[in-house]
């Protein structure tokens, strides 16, 4: 769907949680008195794809959402939370981060600030520091951003490696990424190495070889900078494919810099996500339109290398799956704000808020092929983001305002 629930390419058309409401046990928790409860369940409230509900309840038993409905009409419980008038939207799915690095890139931003373009060889200052760093520093930082984000509502979380580039320094930065996500992806092709600098092809055979073997075990999925500067479309082939033989489902960086072969090599491997899609010829955007494919856009990305903005609006004309992340990195996106992303591609790259709610929850779901997250419904993963405010609509009416007041991740208040 774009937020145009029609759309046939939606990998969360046929979902897992339905919206039949079924027989709630005394012990569950109603949350009552939600001025507006965006479901993402078209069949739901107002039958738009937000399936929005006034005046909502939802009930939870568990880690799960049991019942979703008018407040009036909630099942007798013996828990009730009043939420006070404020919006609850399911928590929100960050389908792209690049959490486990050290240092930061201070510099490198304020040069950029002063005119300096971003290249994609920045990494290299951030693959020295992640080196040097203990294992005890990575994780404390993965688990400072993470809560970080939590705090900003955001209830699922993808992260990579890539900032290692060693055969242990990629597998450590994996292993202490499922420390703390489900979603973890080995980017053992951020960049060449700068260790294989004069022998690029001699990187690729690590990287789909022995780098691989000890990665695998750790990671969901496998991604590569199909980029100038970066990996180019035969690389990018082989070192997917290589990761689909081991059993790691495709995602790809893909057209962020300038065009390319990336999403176009993203649909024919079937990926999950082609990420940035900032410059795109129709041919691109065809394909996105004719596969299952998400594009997940970062305007984190944008507003920090003052690129151009993907242009949002023309990939969801042509009925492709959008959705908005943060790319939370050092480097080009240093925010964890998906928020403050909702509020960007509002104002500039053609969303309308509602468009933009969905991609941030339901659309990182489908980047992420989940079908438990990204939607409060029956059967989904009790992921609530309560909203100071009436509705969702304010989280690009209101920006860079802390609206985001309460959050709850698998039944349990965690903010
Ligand atoms: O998604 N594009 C490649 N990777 C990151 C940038 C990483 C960095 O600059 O450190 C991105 O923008
Ligand atoms: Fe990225």
């Amino acid at each position: 769907m774009n937020t145009g629930p029609a759309a046939t390419n939606n990998p969360m058309a046929s979902s897992a949680p339905t919206s039949a409401n079924s027989a709630v046990a005394t012990t569950a928790t109603a949350i009552v008195n939600i001025a507006s409860l965006v479901t993402n369940d078209p069949s739901l409230g107002d039958s738009s794809a937000l399936g929005l509900i006034q005046d909502a309840a939802v009930v939870i038993d568990g880690d799960r959402v049991v019942w979703v409905g008018e407040s009036s009409k909630a099942p007798a419980t013996d828990n009730r939370v009043d939420a006070g008038g404020r919006a609850v939207i399911p928590g929100f799915v960050d389908s792209h981060s690049h959490l486990v690095f050290a240092g930061d890139r201070t510099a490198e931003f304020n040069a950029r600030m002063s005119g300096q373009p971003y290249k994609a060889g920045g990494i290299r200052t951030t693959v020295a520091a992640t080196r040097a760093a203990t294992d005890a520093e990575l994780s404390a930082n993965v688990a400072r951003y993470l809560r970080e984000a939590l705090r900003q509502g955001t209830t699922t979380f993808e992260t990579k490696s890539g900032y290692g580039l060693t055969v242990e320094d990629e597998a450590r930065a994996l292993r202490i990424a499922a420390e703390h996500t489900d979603e973890v992806t080995y980017l053992g092709a951020h960049i060449v190495s700068p260790d294989y600098a004069d022998d690029p092809a001699a990187y690729v055979d690590l990287v789909t070889g022995e780098m691989l073997d000890a990665c695998a075990p750790y990671a969901r999925w496998v991604d590569v900078f199909c980029e100038k500067g970066a990996f180019d479309g035969d690389q990018a082939r082989a070192i997917l494919t290589a990761g689909k033989a081991k059993g790691l489902h495709p995602r790809v960086h893909a057209n962020q810099l300038t065009y390319g072969p990336g999403v176009q090599l993203a649909v024919e491997l079937d990926a999950a996500s082609a990420d940035h899609c900032t410059h795109l010829t129709d041919a691109d955007v065809d394909a996105l339109a004719s596969g299952d494919t998400v594009a997940t856009l970062l305007p984190g990305a944008e507003f920090s290398t003052r690129a151009p903005w993907p242009d949002a609006r023309r990939l969801l004309d042509a009925g492709v799956t959008v959705a908005l992340s943060t790319d939370c990195n050092p480097g080009s996106s240093f925010t964890s704000s998906v928020p403050f992303c909702i509020a960007l591609a509002v104002r500039d790259m053609g969303m309308t808020p509602d468009e933009a709610v969905w991609s941030a929850t339901a659309g990182g779901a489908a980047a992420l092929r989940r079908q438990d997250v990204g939607r409060l419904t029956p059967g989904a993963r009790a992921d609530l983001t309560f909203l100071d405010a009436p509705s969702h609509v304010h989280l690009a009416y209101r920006p860079g305002v802390p609206l985001v007041t309460e959050v709850w991740r698998a039944g349990t208040r965690v903010v």
